[in-house]
């Protein structure tokens, strides 16, 4: 996923990056390439060191301004900076200070309002992040059950605790040869072998979900999945594909868990629970539920959740639960409860006019390319031909979109103001601060940007 694919040319320093370039040389002396994630800096990553950032916007190193489309992977549902949020941690500099180590009255009423976004959730445990989240899930469902075995969908990611980082974006024929011997690949190098214990099938296909349930039958703790898939761009899910996949996860004696990670508070206040109407055993939350500060939320099921009440599950964390995460999640939280169904009506209305304009932009071009988009979360692809159908499954993906003119796209629009993520597998985050205005501005630098790619077929 770092390296970059054949065709992508990373041009020379053009326009202002000059101070970026320098910085990014010297972060490399001491942080391990450069930043503290490898998604921040892909071989195909144009430099870009940000030194500002303001609703919409951020400000690089050299001056720029660009209009961020990635909003920090999804938490900034209300831009950069929002006076919410960061008024929320102010007032408890001063109240609570950032650590206590001790329970608290903040986290209660969060959990309080968690809970009344989803109903599925009886009980909860605060984490610091989804990966955490992620981690817990899996081994309550494994105490709960007695079982081991997880079936997990091709292209969700569900963070990269040993349990479940299997290599997320490997070639569909590798998966398949791999899956011939009953084997997933590594996420990364030096886990504990290859995960064992999981089963991959693709998402949307109920016939291969039935298969998976019924060869590893009595076996299976969990069926885990993104209930919107947000890690090969964006797939939604088919009619009646989550209710089924419940439904069939029950009957085989196994937890259903949705990883809500970027769902949860993005797509709906309820999540994919709420705008799917169904419901999940385990929940995985993270992301917009504290818009920007480091939390996550395991919770669901009592009969579940009692094994860590019972102590049967141990779940810790110095910073669980932390009063400078909770205060910022109690302000997003409260105002998701009292203005929650203009929220969601503003962010869908952004997202369908970027959506929409995406579309007509690329048509007038004559660029083949696909647009989908759940509520504030969107994908642009650029499709190998005209048939490109919108994506299903990761499967089609990888089969039907041209990822290095994507590239070049994004590098072309990074020069021109825009940033969006360049893999094709990261959404495009809308937030609030992603006013009509705004999304007009960026399909016009968009379109300045186009008539500047080598538009020939890549791979
Ligand atoms: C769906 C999903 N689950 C889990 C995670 C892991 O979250 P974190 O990076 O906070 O550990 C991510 C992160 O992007 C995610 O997208």
């Amino acid at each position: 996923m770092a390296e970059a694919p054949a065709g992508v040319e990373l041009p020379g320093a053009i326009g202002r990056d000059a101070e970026s370039r320098r910085l990014l040389a010297r972060a490399s002396a001491s942080i391990a390439k450069g930043a503290s994630s490898t998604m921040r800096v892909l071989d195909y990553h144009l430099p870009l060191v940000v030194e500002r950032a303001e609703g919409a916007v951020v400000w690089d190193a050299d001056g720029n301004d660009l209009i961020d489309m990635n909003m920090g992977y999804g938490p900034l549902i209300f831009g950069h900076r929002p006076r919410l949020v960061t008024d929320a941690i102010a007032r408890e500099l001063g109240n609570r200070g950032t650590l206590l180590g001790f329970a608290d009255t903040v986290s209660i009423e969060v959990a309080e309002l968690i809970k009344a976004a989803f109903p599925s959730i009886d009980l909860l445990r605060f984490t610091s992040t989804g990966t955490e989240a992620s981690q817990t899930a899996v081994r309550l469902a494994r105490a709960f059950t007695g079982r081991s075995k997880l079936v997990l969908f091709e292209g969700c990611y569900h963070g990269s605790t040993d349990g479940t980082f299997h290599r997320y974006h490997a070639a569909p024929a590798d998966i398949d040869a791999l899956a011939e011997r009953g084997e997933v690949a590594p996420g990364t190098g030096g886990m504990n072998g290859a995960p064992r214990d999981i089963v991959l099938v693709p998402f949307n296909d109920i016939e291969a979900l039935g298969a998976a349930l019924a060869a590893n039958r009595g076996n299976v703790a969990a069926v885990m999945l993104e209930p919107v898939l947000g890690n090969a761009g964006v797939i939604a899910p088919d009619p009646g594909f989550l209710a089924a996949v419940a439904t069939m996860a029950r009957n085989a004696g196994a937890l259903v868990v949705f990883d809500e990670v970027i769902t949860g508070f993005r797509i709906a206040r309820g999540g994919a629970q709420e705008r799917y109407g169904v419901e999940a055993d385990l929940t995985m939350l993270s992301k917009a539920a504290s818009g920007g500060v480091p939390l996550g939320v395991i919770g669901g099921r009592a009969d579940v959740m009692k094994l860590m009440v019972d102590g049967v599950v141990f779940h810790g964390g110095v910073y669980s639960g932390n009063p400078l995460s909770l205060s910022a999640a109690l302000a997003v939280q409260r105002e998701f409860a009292a203005n929650g169904a203009s929220i969601y009506a503003r962010l869908e209305a952004s997202a369908s006019r970027l959506a929409d304009g995406l579309r007509s932009l690329l048509r007038g071009a004559g660029i083949p390319a696909v647009v989908s988009h759940v509520g504030a979360m969107l994908s642009l692809w650029i499709a190998r031909d005209d048939a490109a159908p919108v994506p299903r499954s990761y499967r089609d993906v990888v089969r039907t979109m041209d990822h290095t003119r994507l590239i070049r796209l994004q590098h072309a629009a990074q020069r021109n103001g825009v940033y969006f993520h360049p893999n094709h597998f990261e959404p495009w985050y809308i937030s609030t601060a992603h006013t009509p205005e705004i999304v007009d501005r960026v399909l016009d630098r968009l379109s300045g940007a186009l008539r500047e790619v080598d538009w020939r077929p890549g791979g």
